[in-house]
């Protein structure tokens, strides 16, 4: 099987974690073997496969760097579960723009050296897909950083939530250009908004009626100051939207993000709140906690995302793919529940 070349954008904890999960998952081939990864195999691809040929940062710690180097430079946070060997990929200095927001300020040190041409260093690389892991709120630096992967012939994963699958104009751009796209805000493995959604449906599937319901999260990577300023309000609505598609009727349902909390470093509390009824209006409520570290979090869903990418490509698919996005993000352009996403995206894998 050919390797899958990919370009990243932004090294930043998601980043590190991908990095770290393709060294990880390398020597393992049976799936017995294999834990924490939810498709060893997807489309006959391995992890393996994935092979990083380009990055991008702006971090005087990560630019100019062996991304097997950056990846472990602060500000990230996220937990070293191995060793990555150097790669002989240099990470390069893309533009600022919007990148840095006033509450990262003072966590970015802005690198002094020149700004690469992203779309040449993305052609000599041979980078198949790129994959936008900038901060929340990095509106114009995602829009710029798409348009250089159309004008480097490549697909583009946004796992941001900034509108870029979901643009019916981005969309249009990347199918006018032959180029698959996926978007837009990535979906967690373990995540809250899926918790959210699988005990609602549950709950309903018992017959309780649910009134109300809250999810609200804390975290302390650079992400959560960056939700926290510039993209709380998005957040909210798009995981209020998800959620709802859980529910077969109106209720009151709010799923957003709340704070920062430094010491938190890389973790994140999500608090889920469900209130209903059940027989003869009896009251029921759950009060839950979900603790997960952020970064590896997007580790496997991303693995999944970028073989299914190689697969349009290899079908000279175009535009939005909606079986991938409504898999693996959360705004995707239709939202669809959580088990007709699953199986459009295994009848789009097989
Ligand atoms: N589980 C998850 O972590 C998860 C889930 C869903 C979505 N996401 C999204 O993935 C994205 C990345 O998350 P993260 O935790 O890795 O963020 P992060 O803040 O750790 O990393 C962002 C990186 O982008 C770099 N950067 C900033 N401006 C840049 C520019 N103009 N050009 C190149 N690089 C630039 C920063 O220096 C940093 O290294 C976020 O948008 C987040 O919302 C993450």
């Amino acid at each position: 099987m050919p390797g899958i070349k990919v370009a990243i954008v932004g090294v930043g904890n998601c980043a590190s974690a991908l990095v770290q999960g393709i060294q990880y998952y390398r020597k393992i081939e049976d799936n017995k073997e294999c834990t924490g990864l939810r498709n060893l195999f997807l489309g006959g691809f391995h992890p393996k496969d994935v092979q990083v040929v380009a990055a991008f940062d702006i971090d005087s710690r990560k630019v100019g760097k062996d991304l097997s180097e950056a990846v472990f430079a602060p500000p990230n946070n996220a937990p070293k579960v191995v060793n990555v060997p150097a790669c002989g990929v240099t990470v390069h200095k893309g533009p600022v723009l919007d990148g840095v927001g006033d509450y990262t300020r003072r966590m970015v040190q802005v690198s002094n050296l020149p700004e690469a041409n992203v779309a040449d260093v993305l052609k000599e690389s041979g980078a198949e897909i790129v994959i936008n892991l900038l901060p929340s709120g990095a509106v114009k630096a995602s829009e710029w950083y798409a348009s250089q992967s159309l004008k480097a012939g490549c697909a583009f994963v946004n796992a941001t939530p900034v509108f870029i699958a979901t643009n019916t104009d981005w969309a249009k751009r990347f199918e006018d250009a032959g180029l698959p796209l996926a978007g837009d805000d990535l979906i967690d493995q373990v995540g809250a908004t899926t918790l959210h959604k699988t005990l609602l449906r549950l709950l309903c599937e018992r017959g309780v009626r649910i009134t109300e319901t809250y999810q609200l999260d804390v975290g302390g990577g650079t992400e959560s100051l960056d939700t926290l300023e510039r993209t709380r309000e998005v957040k909210r609505t798009v995981k209020t939207e998800s959620v709802k598609t859980a529910l077969p009727y109106e209720a009151q349902v709010v799923a957003g993000s709340t704070d920062y909390v430094d010491f938190l470093q890389n973790r994140r509390d999500s608090f889920f709140w469900i209130r209903g009824w059940y027989f003869c209006g009896t009251p029921m409520q759950i009060d839950l906690r979900l603790s997960t570290v952020d970064a590896p979090n997007a580790g496997s869903v991303l693995l999944d995302v970028i073989r299914a990418v190689k697969i349009a490509l290899n079908r000279k698919l175009s535009g939005a793919i909606l079986p991938i996005c409504a898999y693996a993000f959360k705004h995707p352009p239709q939202l669809l529940p959580l088990e007709k996403a699953e199986e459009l995206f295994r009848e789009f894998i097989y």
